[in-house]
């Protein structure tokens, strides 16, 4: 175990476990964005709160969820301490550093401080409140043959046990479901211009942070191929640091200007 320790503490050793949950976190972002693209249908938040359920329930993605948040604080505070580090070891490495590195390298550490404060807002906007708080619910009722569903909000003081309760009455045709409203959290959250503006900010932050951190990670990891190497550094760019967070930047303002 000691060659481990020794590897992981050397200067590489420390930039590879950036590299590798860093990577893990893109794809992370790119399943929650998937997801989240449920919250464009005009389905009364159907498909996005029972969406929600199963995320939240389904063993497999339950134990990923929690590697996921263990990685996002491993990768922020490893960052921070590498910063550190870095700052101790060079102080004036700044300014020698500055003419070799690009702008986005050399703000990565800030960029990761403003994602982590994002993700403090973020999480316990969403996340807590649907975990540990009293939320709405809501009834939708399929009509099996036509498929047309119809939205009823519960009473306030509504409360059940489990996430999603759910009931076919095959004489009736109909199947009924009564799940919290998540969605309807979401898109009163995002009539707030402030959270709004927040949100589209912090999205520059991700795209700034991977501009650099996707392809950087390959590098890290000794990725190197003339034709292979150009190839992600496009995919970093246009998928990582303009598609993802143009996708994600839509929620807010999406919910602002036509909801
Ligand atoms: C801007 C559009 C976004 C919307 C509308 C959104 C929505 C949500 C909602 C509703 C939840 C709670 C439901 C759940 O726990 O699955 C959630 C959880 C979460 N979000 Fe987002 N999100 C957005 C962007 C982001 C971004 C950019 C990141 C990362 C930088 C992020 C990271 C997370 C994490 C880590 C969780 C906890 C996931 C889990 O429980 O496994 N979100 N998000």
């Amino acid at each position: 175990m000691g060659w481990l320790t020794k590897t992981l503490t050397s200067s590489i050793g420390k930039k590879v476990l950036m590299a590798l949950t860093g990577l893990f976190l893109c794809t992370f972002l790119v399943v929650h964005l998937i997801g989240n693209l449920q919250l464009f249908k005009s389905d009364g938040g159907y498909a996005f709160n029972t969406y929600a359920v199963f995320m939240t329930t389904f063993p497999v993605i339950k134990v990923v969820s929690y590697v996921n948040y263990a990685l996002i604080l491993f990768h922020a505070f490893w960052g921070i301490y590498i910063t550190y580090k870095n700052r101790q070891a060079r102080p004036v490495g700044y300014a020698v550093n500055k003419n070799s590195s690009s702008i986005f390298s050399r703000s990565m550490a800030i960029l990761g401080l403003i994602l982590l404060v994002y993700l403090v807002v973020h999480m316990s906007d969403f996340w807590y409140r649907y975990h540990y708080e009293h939320l709405p619910y809501v009834k939708y009722t399929e009509n099996l043959t036509t498929g047309d569903i119809t939205t009823t909000a519960m009473d306030e003081g509504y409360t059940q046990v489990v996430k999603k309760f759910e009931i076919s009455d095959v004489a009736a045709g109909t199947k009924t479901i009564i799940v919290k409203d998540l969605y309807k959290v979401v898109g009163y959250a995002f009539q707030n211009i402030l959270l709004v503006l927040f949100y589209v900010l912090a999205m520059f932050a991700v795209s700034f942070h991977l501009i650099h951190g996707f392809q950087s990670a390959f590098q890290t990891l000794g990725l190197n191929h003339p034709k292979y190497s150009p190839l992600i550094k496009n995919l970093g760019i246009w998928i990582f640091a303009i598609l993802i967070p143009i996708g994600y930047a839509a929620m807010p303002l999406y919910f602002y200007f036509l909801k």
